[in-house]
């Protein structure tokens, strides 16, 4: 059984980054718990490359890896910052390029930092259904951080590592079951065969 391909996307245009330091930290710690490996993708420096053109084809070499990586990945943990109450439009247009079927049945955990809570239900009401759009696996519990869950760019509240620690806890089953029927379809037998 081949270790599990964890990748954090952050859909932050600037760094350092809060979002960035969710998403890493978040996939860090699954990695820990399936014995995955993790993978951090920035967007910021991309952006340039992603509005090359509408089609993949058009896009920079980084682009184009990184949009690679995101469609083999085992997991993702996304996130983005709220600007405007809904996630960046760096964030959309590095999705905008991701294939329509690529996503499909992936396990996706969500994740949004904000300048206050106000706008925490925007991984409810933005995220969600655009990774319902690519019929993926979004996991139960998203996690929305705001700036004061942060310092220097780490994060350091309480608060915040138990939401981190039981949305992972509420996400292991269904990476669990992911990754299990991953390796049956690797070995030419479906658990459901039998
Ligand atoms: C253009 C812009 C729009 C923003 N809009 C919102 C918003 O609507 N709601 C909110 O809670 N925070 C808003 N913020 C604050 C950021 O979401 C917050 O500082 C976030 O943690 C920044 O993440 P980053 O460090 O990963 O870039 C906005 C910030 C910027 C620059």
């Amino acid at each position: 059984m081949s270790r599990l391909k964890i990748v954090a996307v952050s859909g932050s245009p600037t760094a350092p980054s809060r979002t960035t330091a969710l998403v890493d930290d978040v996939a860090r710690s699954l990695a820990e718990q399936v014995d995955g490996e993790a993978q951090l993708i920035e967007l910021a420096p991309l952006l340039g490359q992603l509005a090359q053109g509408v089609w993949r084809t058009e896009l920079g070499a980084a682009a184009q890896a990184a949009l690679d990586e995101v469609e083999q990945a085992d997991v993702l943990v996304v996130g983005s910052p709220a600007y405007r109450a809904s996630y960046t439009g760096l964030f959309k247009l590095f999705f905008d390029h991701i294939g329509q079927y690529a996503l499909v049945d992936k396990p996706i955990l969500l994740t949004a930092t904000g300048g206050s809570d106000r706008h925490a239900l925007l991984v409810e009401h933005q995220m969600r259904p655009l990774f319902g759009f690519f019929q993926s696996h979004t996991l139960p519990l998203g996690i929305f951080a705001s700036e004061g869950d942060f310092e220097n760019y780490r994060v350091t509240s309480d608060d915040l590592r138990a939401r981190i620690d039981l949305s992972i806890r509420r996400a292991l089953p269904f990476i669990r079951a992911s990754a299990a029927d991953r390796d049956a379809l690797a070995v030419g037998a479906r658990p459901d065969a039998f």
